[in-house]
């Protein structure tokens, strides 16, 4: 934890003009809180002097800083501050699902599941209330600024770092990293919205090309950035390490200039990933503040850029406006007005959050004889799976959080640094047993399959935990190992009631979904994420998540089967060393048509599709209506026709638009329902899910003409279809 010594705002102005007697208000950006974000940025600004103002564009990865300053703690990054003028140290940490853990020893906090997990919830007011729980523990930690709010779309399966993001459809993702963020900064803490844009894959993420065309782009990366953005305000934008088109996305003046503040008038700062820096031209492209120096060939944004601004290539009003949009996004969000409340954190509290994220985002694959929920009357439950005496599995890299209590696997003898998994200490053994109080539960880590299958047999039912561990800086293979999949194979062959519980980061391919009754995709869940698993299985939960991404039945399916670039460039390294690897380009010719669009496109059937989750009961549609006009409005009924109550997730996707099939998602709405009972949702869809981006235009268009439009639980499945004629109209971007 750490213990400032930094000054605050309002500490610092009434210490110096206590005895002023008069003394403007229009003079005091700290403590005048009646101005403006930007009022006050500007006042604050005009005040530093040129080497404040430095002091705030370029900073520190503690980790690797030599000497370590005192008040600096192992996080991701680190920023002086402005004491005399009240502006705090800028502490950052990552990310996503929690406060990441980053070396510190014995430092508790909570994990939330994974983004997918979250993502399957489709639960804006959950996003907002685990952003929330996350951005108090950063405040708590004494932290200021979070890493959080990945919006990457899950355009490739195998991406090592899919499990922090959460889809792979732009209005899901945006409205969802939206709510996180709102959430996050509801906590005086400003959050990111990362990684800008198209890093798609960890393989060459520091050399890659990822070339698309400008209206593909816009109609899904960028359009999930911009809904984050627009519904969640971050105070920052993270820009990633890849290239995009050309320039790397820290240089690109296409994306940062034209399109983040200009197109979309973004008024925060951008700062760029570690080790993403590679020229004092960056200033110029509009990245504003260079982050983790020590991760990059030079600190670009220090002796670089003071040359630049005495040459005049970067001009005195840019580093201004680079130091204001900084000052803007921390006034904006609080961090100017209040200290960090330090701990103790409510464990209690926050691990109920992240159980409930887990319980709603655990997605019910296949339920075959109604294995599942578990009887009450099961007598002998055989656990197997090599951790589940141990804790659950969890997403590897920068975003690791680690609860006290994490078991980290040790690094194979004989080698260097080298990232292994570690399991959150949310045991699934204990968790059945606390659960199934008359059964006797047995396990075993499957190690041995004839002996797993022994023990397989000599019970009533099987909860078989099957995982694939993913790291940031490694993309992974679609199959469970070989050995999972024999396992899955033996313990099946030897007790018909086997459920496979899969802890996964993303889809996995089942060649073995045949074998067994039930299949349920827990992600990783999180802090706690046995228990969550423990009440879907026995039922106390109603299982209503819902897939994000596809799951494929064939790895051919996809438009690329293994990333580019495997096999030239190294894995797993550093920033600096990657950017030695050779350079090579990732040609994203499926453009705006990822995932379920491309399925549909090519008329593939997934294993599973997206947006589909089976559940304990069952719903029925009616009266579907669909006016058109400027936009398609929705309304639906659903009723719940078994005898649990539940939760209904129904999708509104078009299907074909006047001149082509299009299948995109165009908005849904959650109804709770009691067994019998009956509600209308209304939807609206957002209108550029009806547009496609007009490169000449540079602008939305939609065309004059029918579209055809359906709801149903899945992208898939149609239960309800009509047509309706919108009106042709182009619109700012
Ligand atoms: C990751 C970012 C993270 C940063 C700081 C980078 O390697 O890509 O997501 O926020 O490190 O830890």
């Amino acid at each position: 934890m750490i213990r400032g010594r930094a000054l605050w705002c309002s500490v610092v102005v009434a210490a110096v003009f206590a005895s002023a007697s008069v003394y403007s208000q229009a003079l005091r950006p700290c403590s005048n809180a009646s101005l403006s974000p930007d009022q006050r940025a500007a006042l604050i600004v005009a005040q530093m002097t040129f080497e404040e103002k430095m002091s705030l564009v370029h900073g520190h990865m503690p980790m690797r800083m030599k000497p370590m300053p005192d008040d600096v703690v192992l996080s991701a990054g680190y920023f002086p501050g402005v004491p005399r003028l009240g502006v705090p140290a800028l502490r950052e940490t990552d990310a996503s699902l929690g406060v990441a853990n980053a070396g510190r020893q014995n430092d508790d906090a909570t994990a939330l599941p994974s983004g997918l997990a979250l993502a399957s919830t489709w639960n804006p007011e959950l996003m907002f209330a685990a952003g929330q729980m996350i951005g108090k523990q950063t405040r708590q930690k004494g932290f200021n600024i979070l890493l959080a709010g990945g919006v990457n779309l899950v355009r490739d399966p195998y991406n090592g770092r899919n499990f922090e993001y959460l889809s792979e459809d732009p209005l899901l993702s945006g409205v969802l990293a939206g709510a996180s963020i709102k959430g996050i900064q509801s906590q005086k803490v400003v959050s990111t919205a990362k990684h800008f844009v198209l890093n798609s894959q960890e393989t060459g993420r520091y050399v890659a090309d990822a070339r698309i065309s400008e209206a593909a782009l816009r109609e899904s990366d960028l359009l999930a950035f911009q809904i984050a953005i627009e519904q969640g305000d971050p105070g920052s934008v993270m820009c990633s390490y890849n290239k995009l088109n050309g320039p790397y996305a820290c240089e690109s003046s296409y994306l940062l200039k034209d399109v983040l503040k200009t197109d979309w008038g973004f008024k925060g700062w951008v700062m760029s990933d570690w080790g993403a820096v590679h020229s004092v031209g960056a200033a110029n492209a509009g990245l504003d503040q260079q982050s983790g120096q020590e991760v990059d060939k030079e600190v670009y944004f220090d002796g670089p850029l003071r040359a630049a601004l005495a040459s005049g290539e970067v001009s005195q009003a840019r580093l201004d406006d680079m130091v204001t949009r900084i000052m803007r996004g921390m006034f904006a969000n609080g961090l100017m007005d209040q200290a960090p409340d330090f701990g103790p954190l409510n464990t209690q509290a926050d691990n109920a959050v992240a159980q409930m994220a887990a319980e709603a985002g655990i997605v019910l694959l296949k339920n075959k004889g109604a294995v599942l929920p578990l009887k009450e009357s099961v007598k002998r439950i055989a656990v197997i799976g090599p951790y589940v005496n141990t804790g659950v599995l969890s997403g590897g890299g920068s975003s690791q959080v680690a609860p006290a209590g994490t078991y980290r696997v040790p690094r194979p003898e004989g080698t260097g640094w080298v990232p292994t998994p570690s399991y959150h200490p949310s045991v699934p053994v204990k968790a059945i047993a606390a659960r199934a109080e008359k059964a006797e539960i047995v396990f075993d880590t499957g190690a041995d399959i004839a002996a797993a299958a022994k023990l397989a047999s000599s019970a009533d039912v099987v909860i078989l935990f099957a995982e694939q561990w993913t790291t940031e800086t490694r993309d992974v293979d679609l199959h469970l190992s070989e050995h999972q999949e024999k396992l899955i194979a033996g313990v099946a062959a030897a007790n018909a009631k086997t459920v496979v519980v899969l802890t996964t980061g993303g889809s996995v391919l089942m060649p073995w979904a045949e074998k067994v009754p039930a299949i349920v995709a827990a992600w990783y869940p999180g802090g706690r994420g046995a228990e969550a698993i423990t009440r879907v299985l026995f039922g106390d939960v109603n299982p209503s998540g819902r897939l994000p991404i596809t799951f494929a039945a064939r790895v051919e399916q996809w438009p690329r089967q293994t990333p580019p670039g495997r096999g030239l460039v190294r894995e797993g390294t550093s920033p600096v060393i990657g950017a030695q690897d050779p350079p090579f380009a990732i040609d994203y010719a499926e453009g705006s048509s990822l995932g379920y669009r491309w399925f549909a496109e090519k008329a593939e059937m997934p294993l599973y599709p997206f947006g589909y989750g089976l559940s304990y009961t069952t719903y029925r549609y009616s009266e579907f209506k669909v006016t058109g006009g400027d936009t398609a409005e929705v309304s639906v009924s659903i009723k719940n026709t078994g005898r649990r109550s539940g939760t209904e997730t129904a999708q509104v996707y078009l299907r074909k638009g006047p001149h082509r099939s299009q299948l995109r998602l165009l908005g849904w709405a959650q109804a709770v329902l009691k067994p019998g009972e009956y509600k209308t949702v209304t939807i609206k869809a957002d209108p550029r899910l009806l547009a496609n981006w007009d490169e000449a235009a540079r602008a939305w268009r939609i065309d004059e003409g029918t579209y055809e439009i359906f709801v149903g639980p899945n992208a898939s499945e149609a239960v309800a279809q009509t047509a309706i004629t919108m009106r042709g109209r182009t619109f700012a971007p």
